[in-house]
């Protein structure tokens, strides 16, 4: 998890955002981690999964960009560092490579796959998942119109990257892995709260191109375009997520 312009505070993420990683838990399976084996957890945020797979019996080292969120999982006992998933530091010291839910932040997918691959042993796995093509599109879609009626480019500001599944082997096929499953799915996601407790954890690329004494009203602007889509009739709000889950191989 990582991104200039987001900042992260574990408590609220622990408040907002706990499905993230209790939602990822299919994804662990698909790893399907080995008691002994070597895993990086490639955006491990607060460590939860990180857990998950250590508990599976593994070593297993998280890195994020995010000083605070790696503290967070060092206070679980964690081994973690604070490390650029565009610029992964390591030379096939993996036997797998694990990432939910932090692919989407790093928006330069050429450096983060060279450096997965290269972090891996050959054969070494790399298994994810991140947000597809279509992700949170309602969300996207208000905070665009909202900016726009403020003359600001919402574009310009994006932070995400949400590939579709045949963008996505492409660029692991270039980066020397075999993929073995690769599937866009939609998955409804029930929200804690309202959207703007979701837009406080998550947009603030957006949310901070507007001055401070603004930021409130353009939070309510930008949940009132989403509540007809996004907002039942008993006042649950569902985010609109698309998700992005692969598993491949580095062949040699
Ligand atoms: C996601 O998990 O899909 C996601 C989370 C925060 C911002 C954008 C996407």
């Amino acid at each position: 998890m990582a991104h200039e312009g987001q900042t992260w505070e574990p408590a609220r993420y622990a408040r907002e955002a706990r499905f993230v990683s209790d939602l990822g838990n299919p994804v662990v399976e698909l790893l399907a981690p080995r008691a002994g084996e070597r895993i990086l957890d490639l955006g491990c945020g607060d460590g939860a999964l990180t857990r998950v797979i250590a508990d599976a019996g593994c070593g297993v080292l998280g890195v994020d960009a995010s000083p605070e969120m790696v503290a967070a999982a060092r206070e679980q006992g964690l081994e973690a560092r604070v490390v650029d998933g565009e610029d992964l530091p390591f030379d096939g010291d993996f036997d797998a490579v694990f990432s939910n839910a932090a692919l989407h932040w790093m928006t330069r997918p050429d450096r983060v796959l060279s450096g997965v691959r290269h972090s891996l042993r050959p054969g070494g796995r790399f298994v994810g998942e991140l947000g597809g093509h279509g992700n949170v599109a309602a969300i996207v879609d208000a905070l665009a119109a909202a900016l726009d009626e403020r003359g600001i480019d919402a574009a310009a500001l994006n932070p995400w990257f949400f590939p579709d599944a045949e963008q996505y082997r492409l660029l692991l096929e270039r980066h020397g892995f075999e993929v073995s499953a690769i599937e866009l799915f939609s998955r409804p996601t029930p929200l804690p709260g309202d959207v703007i407790g979701w837009l406080e954890t998550f947009a603030d690329a957006f949310v901070a191109a507007l001055p401070a004494q603004d930021r409130r009203e353009f939070l309510v602007d930008v949940a009132e375009r989403c509540r007809p889509v996004l907002c039942d009739d008993s006042g649950q709000w569902v985010a609109d997520y698309v998700r992005l889950r692969f598993a491949a191989h580095r062949k040699e």
